[in-house]
């Protein structure tokens, strides 16, 4: 064991101990004393450190962790230590939060992650169904397991907090969040986000450091107005509601996660009525902090303050004044000692007051106080077999047959294991990244083998019997002689996340409906599975199919839906969304404009 190895084993050990010493879950009262102890020795510049997230490629030295007593760090989207696997994520960890602790007052990083569908940046986790998936099962129990699974796997690699559960409840199809979401209906979204956060708080490492949960994107991120957001499309956008509508209708799934605990939530990019989320006092404090009674803390969104109408200096002072209490700087945009440096002159210019800054700063403590940070921050490698273990792949699968939603069915299934031959096609059939979705390994996802798990072919491949015969075609044009009679077509959405996935038009690919036809056209019978992260345009093209399924962004156990074709389970998924003939026309369709309605499923 190398010294570095040595020195950290070493400090784990005398952690073990001072943690086996001083081990108490300490009661909130313990934990204002200590709060109030620390923040009062706190210099500025320390409270300043504390209020502000760097990503960890955009350090500009390691040592920039102790001397600027840096609050919190996260991985963005695809960022990942030098080898993107288990051991090294824990080592990246236990490195930064190593050299934190060397701060003057020796207060612990905490560490932050979008473990949004699974430990989905690791190479190996298990990637479960995104939310519009789970939305279609309307399992909270199953989704508090799927949340406790996926904080295992976060807490195996060390880190302490994941930005989920997103609460939003997506009206308009072409953004390109709404897989994100689990229904357009907030009571469903409600219902499940409230499962989630008990999930991933339910966590607890075994040196009794817990995951921390984050309610997202504070607020109406779903529902702005077409044409508002970036690039003149969704995300981002307007949100037009009065105070009444936004309390009656988008209130309640937080009060939900509040009262289920969650410890921090995250400012929406989108505006409400023209004010950009991130500099609203009467959001962020007048009705989250005090109506809502929320006691944790606060999180931008990742140069979410940078948005707000002004220059740098005054979107700091509006964000904090507002209720930001923690800014996810990045790093990437703004250098962060430029940001620090601007919110300190702010304060000491009486622009922001110290009341508020250690308002942020004791949420912040008390946050990472309660969560055991103070105790044992540092993690062993004890847990890391955990990370997309059969166990939790059984629990992914589960939620993959129950994520499947039957919306047309000619007698086709269940299809027998003994058939003879079966051709599978279409450019889903064989490819993890496409099931997978955005936020999976990368920012935006990717194509083709990008982690460990089984596509819908293996699936198949794995449920016939050893006669059967199945010819895999990516387009259906390479079919010489017709065998058989049944083909199933996996066609869909390329990966894509946030407003790289927003869409003026919800058609589906040429080249799906070209595949299609030529098994049509061969005489098959074709069982059509789509991909995607939303109702899509099939109105036109659903009679000429045998059979239709869609199955949403299934995750990296696909076999769960060979369970459903071959009948090994019933199928149980619903639509949380409602399916209009037209899917530009999102939830709020007339009901005579739906092809589909919220709720039904074969
Ligand atoms: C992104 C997303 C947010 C995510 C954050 C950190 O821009 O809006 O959902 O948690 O940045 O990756």
């Amino acid at each position: 064991m190398n010294t570095f190895k040595k020195n950290i084993f070493l400090l784990i050990l005398v952690s073990l101990f001072i943690n086996c010493e001083s081990k108490t879950n300490l009661s909130d009262i313990q934990i204002e004393k200590k709060v109030d102890e620390i923040i009062d020795q706190m210099t500025v510049d320390e409270k300043v450190g504390q209020m502000t997230q760097i990503d960890q490629r955009f350090l500009d030295t390691i040592t920039d962790l102790s001397t600027y007593s840096i609050g919190s760090l996260l991985s963005g989207g695809g960022s990942h230590p030098s080898v993107n696997e288990p051991q090294a994520w824990l080592d990246m960890y236990n490195k930064y939060q190593s050299e934190t602790l060397k701060n003057r007052l020796g207060i612990p990083l905490v560490y932050g992650i979008d473990a949004v569908h699974g430990h989905n940046n690791v190479y190996g986790a298990t990637i479960f169904p995104q939310n519009i998936g789970l939305g279609a099962t309307n399992n909270p129990e199953l989704i508090y397991e799927i949340s406790k699974a996926t904080s295992l796997e976060v807490a195996a690699t060390g880190i302490d907090w994941t930005f989920s559960p997103c609460l939003s409840s997506p009206e308009d199809y072409r953004w390109g969040r709404t897989y994100e979401g689990f229904s357009s209906d907030p009571n469903i979204v409600e219902n499940l986000g409230a499962a989630a956060v008990e999930g991933y708080q339910s966590v607890e490492t075994e040196t009794g450091k817990k995951v921390i949960a984050c309610a997202k994107h504070f607020i109406g991120d779903g529902n702005t107005e077409f044409g508002t957001g970036m690039n003149g499309l969704v995300d981002r956008g307007n949100t037009i509601l009065t105070s009444e509508e936004l309390k009656e209708k988008l209130l309640p799934k937080y009060k939900a996660a509040i009262d289920a605990n969650v410890q921090t939530v995250m400012a929406s990019y989108n505006s409400w009525n023209g004010i950009k989320c991130h500099g609203s006092k009467e959001l962020l404090t007048d009705i989250l902090k005090i109506e809502l009674g929320f006691e944790g803390f606060v999180i931008s969104d990742w140069q979410g303050i940078d948005e707000i109408p002004g220059d740098y200096k005054s979107d700091i002072i509006t964000s904090i004044n507002a209720g930001i209490d923690m800014v996810m700087v990045s790093g990437q945009g703004q250098p962060y000692k430029k940001f620090m440096k601007l919110l300190k002159e702010s304060i000491q210019e009486g622009s922001i007051p110290m009341s508020r800054i250690d308002d942020a700063v004791k949420r912040i403590l008390k946050v990472k106080f309660s969560n055991g940070l103070f105790d044992s921050p540092l993690v062993t490698n004890e847990s890391l077999d955990i990370i997309g273990s059969e166990k939790h792949r059984d629990i992914a699968r589960q939620a993959v047959r129950e994520s499947v939603v039957i919306l047309k069915n000619d007698g086709l299934l269940p299809i027998s294991k003994e058939i003879s031959s079966i051709i599978v096609a279409g450019r889903g059939a064989d490819n993890l990244g496409m099931q997978c979705g955005g936020w999976t390994i990368n920012w935006q996802g990717g194509q083709g083998d990008i982690t460990v798990g089984k596509t819908i072919l293996d699936g198949i491949n794995n449920s016939v019997s050893v006669d059967t015969n199945v010819i895999y075609s990516k387009d259906g044009s390479d079919l010489s002689s017709v065998s058989g009679d049944l083909a199933v077509v996996v066609i869909g959405e390329d990966p894509y996340t946030e407003f790289f996935g927003d869409k003026d038009s919800l058609d589906l690919l040429k080249e799906d409906i070209d595949t299609i036809n030529q098994l049509k056209n061969k005489g098959y019978k074709v069982f059509v599975l789509l991909i995607s992260g939303r109702p899509m345009n099939v109105a036109d093209h659903i009679d000429e199919w045998d059979g239709f399924a869609a199955i949403w962004l299934p995750g990296s156990e696909g076999d769960g839906v060979s369970d459903i074709l071959f009948g090994d389970y019933p199928s149980t998924g619903r639509l949380s969304y409602p399916w209009p003939i037209q899917a530009e026309k999102g939830a709020n369709a007339k009901t005579s404009d739906l092809l589909f309605d919220v709720g039904f499923g074969l």
